[in-house]
């Protein structure tokens, strides 16, 4: 494995980040890009829902099409860590055998860490910034993840941050450091 890509002397690697919707996957993702980037860290966050409105608008949210998201997103992840970047994955990704399948994608181009973004479900519903637990209520959503649908904790996460203890923040700061002690 090449650990200098190119111009930028950094280490490609993968954030991995899972967790129930509305757990703080996308803000975290976006606010530890933003702390990379001001290091001077290339970097590029691939969110769940900009895939699904591009690259993932075919799939639903059955098993299947569940797995040829995180297949599809891992292979992006691939390719920019191919290109020297380091990624920030944000997908509820429920189930560990993609979760495994995605490492084993891209471990060739560099480390994968998976970081667990813990928020019961209590937590989650009450946030509900895209009201998508209501409509499972409701009945107009199906295979909610957490409601109708499983959500396969990480037994052995690289890291895990609690969002109901800590800040968008602090939990930004976590990733950061964990870059920082990984790779220098
Ligand atoms: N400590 C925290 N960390 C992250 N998000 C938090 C925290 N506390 C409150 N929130 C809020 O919880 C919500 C989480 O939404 P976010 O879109 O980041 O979740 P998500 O895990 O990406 O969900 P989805 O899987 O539906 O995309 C946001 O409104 C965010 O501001
Ligand atoms: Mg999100």
């Amino acid at each position: 494995m090449n650990e200098k890509k190119g111009e930028f002397m950094q280490t490609p690697c993968c954030y991995w980040l899972t967790g129930l919707p509305a757990a703080g996957k996308s803000s975290l993702a976006y606010r530890a890009a933003e702390l990379l980037q001001e290091a001077g860290v290339r970097c590029h966050v691939l969110d769940g829902d900009a895939l699904r409105s591009g690259i993932n608008k075919d799939l639903g949210f059955d098993m299947a099409s569940r797995q040829a998201s995180v297949r599809r997103a891992s292979e992006v992840a691939r390719i920019l860590m191919d290109a020297g970047l380091v990624v920030l994955v944000s997908l509820v990704s429920p189930y560990t055998k993609t979760r495994q399948e995605a490492r084993d994608i891209m471990s060739s181009q560099g480390r994968f860490y998976e970081v667990y973004v813990n928020a019961n479900l209590r937590t989650c519903m009450s946030r509900d910034p895209k009201g998508l637990y209501r409509a499972a209520m409701a009945g107009s959503l199906m295979n909610m993840t957490g409601l109708d649908d499983p959500y396969e904790v990480p037994e052995t996460p690289d890291l895990t941050i609690n969002t109901m203890v800590s800040s968008v923040e602090e939990g930004a700061m976590a990733i950061y450091r964990h870059f920082n002690m990984a790779h220098f």
